[in-house]
């Protein structure tokens, strides 16, 4: 009683959609239908929209950068160029890839509803009323914003080498948002501390820990705007320990500290 008295105040319920169905929810297209300015004129450049993208052929690529090659393999699934350039593995993006590259993927079949990422990835099932009141919209200006809610949907895929507890896969067994992330993905919040680790993840990890083990109220969303795709309001946070992942603990914030971006299971 006391326990869901508490969890309801601070507005996270403690389920999570571990092996259930999929919900249904309202997709991009019938979105950015409403929200033709803003959103749509950027939408499609977003990196966000691009973790999956198809070149003029049809050929589809994972990483808006890096550009691996998929090939089409029936529904909701991709055969994936294996390292040696020649090979497709059928198994790996599935069982490695799909959760945190792809929309909605089933937790049954592994099969994804859409490539690349949804609205839905981060604002969650839409509340049609939400036109009316914008505290019902997830991110939306009016939302409560609460910390460990918003770790939640950022880290369901920017927390690199978690582990989900009831599918054994790197990637969250159907996370929704406005899950608790942390009720079936396993993290290891002392990532934040290894000095091996690149700055880039690393600071994913120290700002989780902060939210979850010091009660911080700072998040991603503090440093990161998603529609603009830029970090540049970080500069207006208070400093602390975060920042020293990438500037020094002493002299002027114009010193950045070099740092490249390698990933063991994003094998690049
Ligand atoms: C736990 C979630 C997760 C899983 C699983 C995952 N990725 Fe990623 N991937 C990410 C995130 C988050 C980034 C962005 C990291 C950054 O920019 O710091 C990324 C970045 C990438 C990039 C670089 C994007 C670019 O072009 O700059 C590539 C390529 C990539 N992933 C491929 C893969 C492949 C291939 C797999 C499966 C073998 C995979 N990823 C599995 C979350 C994941
Ligand atoms: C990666 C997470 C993410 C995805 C995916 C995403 N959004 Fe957002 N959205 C946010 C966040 C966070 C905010 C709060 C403002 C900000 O930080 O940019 C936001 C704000 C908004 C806003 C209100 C602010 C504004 O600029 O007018 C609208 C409307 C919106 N999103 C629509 C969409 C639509 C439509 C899609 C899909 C085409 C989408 N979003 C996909 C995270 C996301
Ligand atoms: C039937 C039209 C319609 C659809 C469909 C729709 N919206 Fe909205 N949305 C609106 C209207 C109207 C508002 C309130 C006016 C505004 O703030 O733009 C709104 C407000 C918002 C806001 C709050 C903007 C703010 O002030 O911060 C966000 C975020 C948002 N919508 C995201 C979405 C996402 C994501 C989807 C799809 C999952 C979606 N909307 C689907 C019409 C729609
Ligand atoms: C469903 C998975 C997913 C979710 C949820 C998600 N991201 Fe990402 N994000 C990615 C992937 C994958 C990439 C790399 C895309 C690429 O370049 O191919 C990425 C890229 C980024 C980047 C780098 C953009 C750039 O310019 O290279 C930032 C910053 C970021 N995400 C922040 C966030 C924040 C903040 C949230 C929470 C509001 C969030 N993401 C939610 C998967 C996700
Ligand atoms: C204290 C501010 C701050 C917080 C909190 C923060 N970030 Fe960042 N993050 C930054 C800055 C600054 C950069 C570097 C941007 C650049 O190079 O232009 C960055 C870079 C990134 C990148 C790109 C890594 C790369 O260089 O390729 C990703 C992805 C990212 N952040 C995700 C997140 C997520 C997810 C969270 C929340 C768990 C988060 N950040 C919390 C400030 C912050
Ligand atoms: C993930 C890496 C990262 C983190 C963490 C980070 N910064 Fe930065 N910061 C950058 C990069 C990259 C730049 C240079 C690019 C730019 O101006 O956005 C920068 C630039 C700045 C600047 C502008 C310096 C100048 O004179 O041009 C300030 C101020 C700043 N950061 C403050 C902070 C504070 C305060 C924190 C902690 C709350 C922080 N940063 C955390 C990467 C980071």
């Amino acid at each position: 009683m006391v326990i869901i008295l508490v969890l309801s105040v601070l507005g996270l319920n403690a389920q999570d959609h571990a092996g259930k169905p999929v919900p249904t929810y309202v997709t991009g297209d019938e979105c950015l239908f409403c929200h033709r300015v803003k959103v749509v004129d950027t939408w499609q450049q977003n990196p966000h929209a691009r973790t999956i993208w198809p070149n003029e052929k049809g050929e589809e690529f994972i990483g808006s950068k890096l550009a691996r090659p998929l090939r089409k393999a029936g529904y909701g699934k991709f055969d994936i160029l294996a390292a040696d350039k020649k090979t497709w593995d059928k198994e790996k993006f599935a069982n490695r890839c799909a959760g945190c590259h792809a929309t909605a993927v089933d937790p049954e079949t592994k099969a994804f509803a859409t490539t690349a990422l949804d609205c839905y990835a981060c604002h969650g099932v839409a509340d049609p009323n939400h036109t009316k009141d914008a505290t019902l919209m997830r991110f939306s200006s009016k939302y409560p914003k609460n910390a460990r809610e918003i770790v939640s949907v950022c880290g369901s895929c920017h927390l690199r080498g978690g582990k989900s507890h009831s599918s054994g896969l790197p990637y969250p067994n159907n996370f929704v948002p406005g899950d608790d992330l942390f009720h079936d993905f396993e993290v290891d919040l002392a990532q934040a501390d290894n000095e091996k680790l690149n700055a880039g993840d690393r600071h994913v990890f120290a700002n989780v820990r902060d939210v979850l083990k010091n009660g911080s109220s700072s998040t991603c969303l503090s440093c990161h705007a998603i529609h603009t795709d830029s970090s540049a309001k970080h500069k207006r946070v208070l400093t602390s320990a975060i920042c020293q992942n990438c500037h020094n603990a002493e002299g002027p914030k114009s010193a950045v500290k070099k740092y490249e971006v390698h990933s063991a299971l994003c094998e690049y």
